[in-house]
Order: C-alpha cells, then structure tokens, then sequence
C-alpha cells in the first residue's frame, strides 16, 4: 500500500448536552487504532480522525483529534478530499441536542426530554463529494447482522463493509472482535481475536480489494 494515502475513523464522538454533560457511547478507539496501525504497516500514509478515546497516536500516523460528529464530518472531508482510501470505524453518535443548554440543566423535575436532531452521515457526506473514493465502512450490529450489512454496504455506496455483531460484552470497549465483510458480490469472515489480528486481517483484505479497483495504484 506504499503511496496510499488513507483515512481512517476512530472512537465515539461526544454531542453536548450543557456545559458539563454530554452524550456518546461504548467505543474505545480500539480497533479504529488498530486498522490505522495495521494498514500503516502495509505502507500506507494514515491520517486517523479520532474521537475522545484515552490511546496514543499510533506511531507514524498523523492523528486528527474531534469531538463532535460535525467536527469529525468536518475532519474527514478535509483529509478525504487528497486521499483514495477511506475506513469508517468510528461510532458516530446519530443525534446532537437540537439546543445545547447555556447553562447546567438542573433538576426541577421528576422527568425531563431532550430535544435532538440528527447529525449527518459521514460517509454518504464524503461518497457525495468524492464519488471515485474507496470507502469502507463497519455496521454495529445488534440482529440481523448480514442483512442490515448488506443494506449499508448499498444504501451508502461503499466497496466495503466489515459487520460487527454487538451486545453486552461484544465488539464496543472490549479487546477482541470478530467481522463479517461484505462487498457485491462476496463476503469473508474474520475469527474471533484480539483486535490487532482482526485489524491486520481487514487490512490485507482492503488491501486486495482496493488494488484490484485501482489497477495504477
Ligand atoms: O471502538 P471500539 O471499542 O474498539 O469498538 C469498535 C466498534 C464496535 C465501534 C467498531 O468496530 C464499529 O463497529 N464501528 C462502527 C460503529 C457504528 O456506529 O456503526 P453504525 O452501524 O451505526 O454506522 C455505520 C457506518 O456509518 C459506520 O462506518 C459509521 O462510522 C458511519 N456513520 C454513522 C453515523 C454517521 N452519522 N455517519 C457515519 O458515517
């Protein structure tokens, strides 16, 4: 992958409720980091757009740190717009507060609603600019992992998608993974294991496909 230059996704992104309080999820960075690191060691040129994570840069990468999905929507156009490779393994929170409160919200009440909007799509934001990109995405999924995969894979135009079954205890803040990836017209399953050799796994398998799409790469 020497000359490649790629862009990979990482770790949660954090949308404000009020001053001190915010909403995210279980992502640690970890295998974000760990496809960075291992498409690094194919030779590839890595920009890693990260989340609030608590990991080092890997070395050799050029790290971009964000916080919102805006800021990372932000992040990703910029690096993507020079890159031919992008890898979305960030877990992009869906909804910011359509109001961020100017002051700590406090409590009057037995309940309280928040009010949300949703944030944009990273990748369909990206495959819009960019339309000859290779993009690969990674579905979180709860049921039904092939067939909503497969949907993604689709709807946001991806070359390819690497599935990852979640739940208590599975894929999100843990060190062990396991994926099914999927393309048009295939899919290949990667074992159960730390998240390094699951990553450096789907680094050999981007890498076949992306050299095959690119004839002059
Ligand atoms: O960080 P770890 O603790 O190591 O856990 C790894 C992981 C479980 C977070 C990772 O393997 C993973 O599955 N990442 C994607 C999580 C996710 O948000 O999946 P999704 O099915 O909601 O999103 C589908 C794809 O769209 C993803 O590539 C996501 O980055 C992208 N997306 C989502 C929302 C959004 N607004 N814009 C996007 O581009």
């Amino acid at each position: 992958m020497a000359g490649t230059k790629a862009v990979i996704t990482a770790g949660p992104t954090r949308e404000a409720i009020d001053p001190v309080r915010f909403i995210t999820n279980r992502s640690s960075g970890k295998q974000g980091y760990a496809v960075a690191t291992a498409l690094r060691d194919l030779g590839a040129d890595v920009t890693l757009i990260s989340g609030p994570v608590a990991l080092p840069a890997p070395a050799g990468v050029t790290r971009v740190e964000v916080e919102t999905a805006e800021q990372m929507l932000a992040a990703t156009l910029q690096s993507a717009a020079g890159a031919d490779l992008l890898v979305a393994a960030a877990a992009v929170a869906d909804y910011r507060m359509t109001d961020v409160a100017a002051h700590k919200i406090k409590k009057h009440s037995d309940t309280l609603s928040l009010a949300l909007q949703r944030n944009p799509d990273i990748l369909a934001t990206v495959r819009a600019a960019q339309p000859g990109l290779f993009m690969v995405g990674f579905a979180a999924e709860t049921e039904r992992l092939a067939e909503h995969a497969r949907d993604k894979l689709a709807r946001k135009h991806l070359n390819l998608i690497a599935a990852n079954q979640v739940g208590a205890g599975l894929a999100f803040d843990v060190d062990t993974n396991a994926l099914q990836v999927f393309w048009a017209d295939g899919q290949q399953a990667i074992a159960q294991g730390s998240k390094q050799a699951v990553a450096q796994q789907l680094a050999e398998l981007i890498a076949h496909h992306y050299l095959k799409a690119t004839p002059a790469a």
